[in-house]
């Protein structure tokens, strides 16, 4: 029986879908099998930033039963595994109640499902939080991020529901932003990682690829690996080696060296 992981974060566009995608790369590497369900129902993007514009196989395909469960997993070149919804204005009329009860199924297949959920604190993210075995959160080192996380953080322990922590994405050296470690105090969690902003995350998709796959000697990739690495309890740690991957960008950019 796998565990269900839903990354939620109150403010909208701090990175739990890039968080998501690039843990389950991450923890495929580390060789568990991994989903990602696109708990953002009424504005799913996970698929979109791995080039499925748009998905042929979605979880709505499933509700209507026109297709098997298994038969909407779409498994990425990367080899990240997702279940998406569809775009249609239509389908936004689905039970989405329904959708996360098929939680319950995908769980016995895999080691861990990562919960993409949506932006916000409403219903949509409560169904994620409800449908989740742990919750993390995810923020920016910038105040209004972090109150949101600071909210996202209670309500999930009002659902009774474990924090492993928050991931603090987009530090920026360079910019006065919050201290990682006094975001962790004003969300009233312990932070379970860092994440750099790096332009490698942008690139990355630009080719619909997680970064953490197609570059892994970025220094994001190198957070994305050491944060997998903390949540599963190791000790194995990542450095990145920002030359190098600039480099082999390069050298893809040309066409002479093939990055995957
Ligand atoms: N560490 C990072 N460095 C640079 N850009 C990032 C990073 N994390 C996320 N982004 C970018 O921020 C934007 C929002 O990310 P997304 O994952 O869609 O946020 P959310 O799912 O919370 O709305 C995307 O353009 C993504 O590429
Ligand atoms: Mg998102």
């Amino acid at each position: 029986m796998g565990e269900i992981i839903s990354i939620i974060s109150g403010k909208g566009g701090v990175g739990k879908t890039t968080v998501a995608l690039n843990l389950a790369s991450a923890f495929n590497k580390k060789g568990y099998n991994t989903l990602v369900f696109d708990g953002n129902v009424s504005s799913p993007t996970g698929a979109l930033y791995l080039g499925y514009l748009p998905a042929d196989r979605t979880i709505n395909n499933v509700l209507k039963g026109d297709i098997e469960l298994d038969g909407a997993i779409l498994t990425h070149d990367s080899g990240v595994k997702l279940l998406t919804c569809s775009l249609g204005i239509a389908d936004l009329k689905s039970d989405y109640r329904k959708a996360f009860g098929l939680l319950n199924t995908l769980k016995k297949k895999h080691d861990v499902i990562f919960l993409d959920a949506g932006a916000g604190l409403d219903e949509e993210a409560q169904l994620a939080i409800e449908a989740s075995d742990f919750v993390i959160v995810v923020t920016n080192p910038e105040l209004p991020a972090t109150i949101d996380a600071l909210r996202a953080v209670r309500l999930a322990r009002a659902f009774n529901k474990k924090v492993l922590g928050v991931i603090v994405n987009k530090v920026n050296y360079g910019l006065p932003q919050l201290p990682v470690e006094e975001v962790g105090n004003i969300a009233e969690a312990p932070v379970i990682g860092s994440i750099i902003e790096d332009d490698a995350v942008h690139e990355a998709f630009a080719y619909n690829q997680p970064v953490v796959h197609m570059r892994p000697n970025a220094k994001a990739s190198a957070d994305f690996m050491n944060i997998a690495s903390k949540i599963l309890g190791e000790d194995k740690k990542y450095r990145g080696n920002a030359i190098l991957d600039r480099f082999s960008f390069w050298l893809h950019k040309i066409g002479l060296k093939y990055l995957p």
